[in-house]
This record gives structure tokens, C-alpha cells and sequence, in this order.
């Protein structure tokens, strides 16, 4: 049986890649810190026996026997990887390293969840994988942004370096169920707002654009990007359908049948005005492009946090 390892397989995106990895027959290890993921994510798989999860933080290093790596370790949310930024660069750089080295102890295949951040706030739209970037290295989003060219950079190094088996990918905002409430993104801030009636917070005025993949795309996006050969990346995976934040929080509002306001405050320091991906690349080197799209995704989304909320209020 093959054995993979999901670090940060208790958040949101990673849950979902141990359970598609568990259904493909695998053996699962998720190794994860709980800082930003959830044990519940994982619960249901916690009695099977090809399934194991492991409490640990990847800034240490691990011994463990795998045959390819799956890093998603890091907090995603500003709100969360701003709270303690030096952890988060840490992450990113002896964390990745730790992996990497894992990842060469093993002969494994290894493969880096980086980001859109990494093209920070575009100049060239929609962005292709040539495109270098507009990243500020000083402001409060760069242990995220820069952290991640890092990682990149070491996966890169480390291929050059010494022929570890590289996989990077650029994830553009996904979404979906086992999203964290409470960590301030988009897409589950305005769904839970709305659903609670309460006010639906925009930042600036709601011009500026997303697109927004759904998590079973970009997981098979991920899978088909592993087990292709001949290619490191970087990929960028994400769904280039785009929509002004003020479109999508008049979206929700209708298809939660809210009553609820919108209320606008001022815009947060670097928050990039555009964000589009060019996904070419994934077309033409994995036959790769989104299937689900955003009223559909977001029908499922809603009843998951349906669900959630209304439990909560038991
Ligand atoms: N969700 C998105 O839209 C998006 C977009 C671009 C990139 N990504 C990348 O995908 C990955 C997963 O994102 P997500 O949305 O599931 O976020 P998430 O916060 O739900 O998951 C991250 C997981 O990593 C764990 N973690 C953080 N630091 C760790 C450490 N030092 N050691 C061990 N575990 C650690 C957290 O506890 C959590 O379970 C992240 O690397 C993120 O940067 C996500």
C-alpha cells in the first residue's frame, strides 16, 4: 500500500486530500499541529486503519517512512498567520526544509501547496506562472507572501541541488465545506454572516475581483499534478471565473435568503485589487481545468454551514 503524508491534513483543504487519498486505497498519515486545523476534520477517518494521524510540528524535524509528501502546513488566513508571523515564516522555511529533508531521506515525490500571494498584488492580469510578482517584503503580509517565494525557492534548490522530486502549485482562494468559521475568509465570513442575519463586513468598496475554486477541483487538481511525471511546477490551480466581492456578497444574501446588510470598512494594507488565474498550464501539462462552479459550489458550501450552525445552536 502505498504511504502518503498530508502535513496539515487536519485543515481545511488538507481533510479533504486524506479523505480522496484514503478512498484511492492509501495509507494516510496526517501530521499536523492543530494550530489553524481541527481534529473534527478528521474524525470520521480516525478508525481507519489506513488512516493515521500524528500531533506534530513540522518547524521540528520528523522521521517517518513515506513514499510522497503532500506540504500544506501553514495558516492560510490573514487573520491567523498575522497573529504570530515569525511562526509562519518559520513554517515556511525550516518547516519546508524539514520536509524537504524528509522528502530526500525517503526518495519520496514531494509536492509545496504555495499560493497566489507569491504574485502579490498583480500588475499583470490575470496572472500566468511567468509572472514574478508585485510582493511587498516589509508590510504585514509578507511572512505569508515572502514565506512562501521562500518555500518555493528551497523546493527548487533542493531539486537542482541534490534531484528531490519536486511538485509546486499556486492554490488561488478555494472553498468549500470544513472551512474555519472563525478565521475571516471571504467566502465563509459573508455565508455565516448571512445565514446569522447579521451585517456582511466588506473591506474597501467591493470592487476589487476573486475567483474562487471549489475544493473538489483543486484536489483532483492536486492529485493529477503528483502523480504526473515530468513536471515540477509551478502550476497555478484555481478558477478563473471572476466576481466582484460586492457581486459575491449580493450572491449569498440571495441564496441564503438573508435579511442581512451590507457594511463596508476601509480596505487592509496590501490587499491585492485583482486576482485572476491564467490556468493554461494546468490544461495543457495535466488536462487539468475547474468543473464546479460558483452557484453550485457555494449551494453545497451554504448547506454545510447550515448544518454546522444550526448544531452549534443544540
Ligand atoms: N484555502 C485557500 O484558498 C488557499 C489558497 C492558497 C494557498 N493555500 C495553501 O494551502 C494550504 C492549506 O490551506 P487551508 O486553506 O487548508 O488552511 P488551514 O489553515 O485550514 O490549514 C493549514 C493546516 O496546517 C496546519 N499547520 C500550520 N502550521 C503548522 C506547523 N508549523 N506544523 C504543522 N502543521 C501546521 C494547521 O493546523 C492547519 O491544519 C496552506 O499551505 C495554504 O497556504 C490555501
Amino acid at each position: 500500500m502505498k504511504r502518503a503524508l498530508v502535513a496539515g491534513g487536519a485543515g481545511f483543504i488538507g481533510s479533504h486530500l486524506c479523505d480522496r487519498l484514503t478512498e484511492e486505497g492509501m495509507s494516510v498519515i496526517c501530521v499536523d499541529n492543530l494550530y489553524t486545523g481541527r481534529k473534527e476534520n478528521i474524525e470520521h477517518l480516525m478508525g481507519d486503519p489506513s488512516f493515521r494521524f500524528i500531533e506534530h510540528d513540522i518547524r521540528k524535524p520528523l522521521s517517518i517512512d513515506a513514499d510522497c509528501i503532500y506540504n500544506l502546513a501553514c495558516p492560510a488566513s490573514p487573520k491567523h498567520y498575522q497573529k504570530d508571523p515569525i511562526m509562519t515564516a518559520q513554517t515556511n522555511t525550516l518547516g519546508v526544509m524539514n520536509m524537504l529533508e524528509l522528502a530526500k531521506a525517503n526518495d519520496a515525490r514531494i509536492l509545496q501547496a504555495s499560493t497566489s500571494e507569491v504574485y502579490g498584488d498583480p500588475v499583470k492580469h490575470p496572472q500566468p506562472e511567468e509572472y514574478r510578482g508585485n510582493v511587498n517584503p516589509t508590510g504585514i503580509r509578507a511572512c505569508y507572501d515572502e514565506g512562501k517565494r521562500m518555500a518555493e525557492t528551497l523546493f527548487f534548490d533542493y531539486h537542482r541541488e541534490y534531484g528531490t522530486d519536486i511538485r509546486v502549485i499556486r492554490i488561488f482562494n478555494t472553498y468549500g465545506p470544513r472551512m474555519n468559521p472563525e478565521d475571516g475568509r471571504v467566502v465563509s465570513n459573508f455565508i455565516v454572516q448571512a445565514i446569522k442575519g447579521d451585517d456582511i463586513t466588506i473591506y474597501g468598496d467591493g470592487s476589487q475581483t476573486r475567483s474562487f475554486c471549489y475544493v473538489d477541483d483543486l484536489i483532483d487538481g492536486m492529485r493529477m499534478m503528483m502523480d504526473t511525471d515530468g513536471t515540477t511546477g509551478p502550476v497555478n490551480l484555481g478558477n478563473p471565473e471572476e466576481i466582484r466581492i460586492l457581486d459575491l456578497a449580493k450572491k449569498i444574501t440571495e441564496m441564503t435568503g438573508s435579511t442581512s446588510e451590507i457594511i463596508y470598512f476601509p480596505l487592509p494594507c496590501d490587499d491585492p485589487s485583482k486576482r485572476r488565474p491564467s490556468i493554461y498550464k494546468a490544461w495543457e501539462q495535466l488536462g487539468w481545468k475547474p468543473a464546479v462552479d460558483l452557484d453550485e459550489g457555494l449551494k453545497k458550501t451554504i448547506g454545510y454551514f447550515n448544518t454546522v450552525l444550526k448544531r452549534s445552536e443544540l
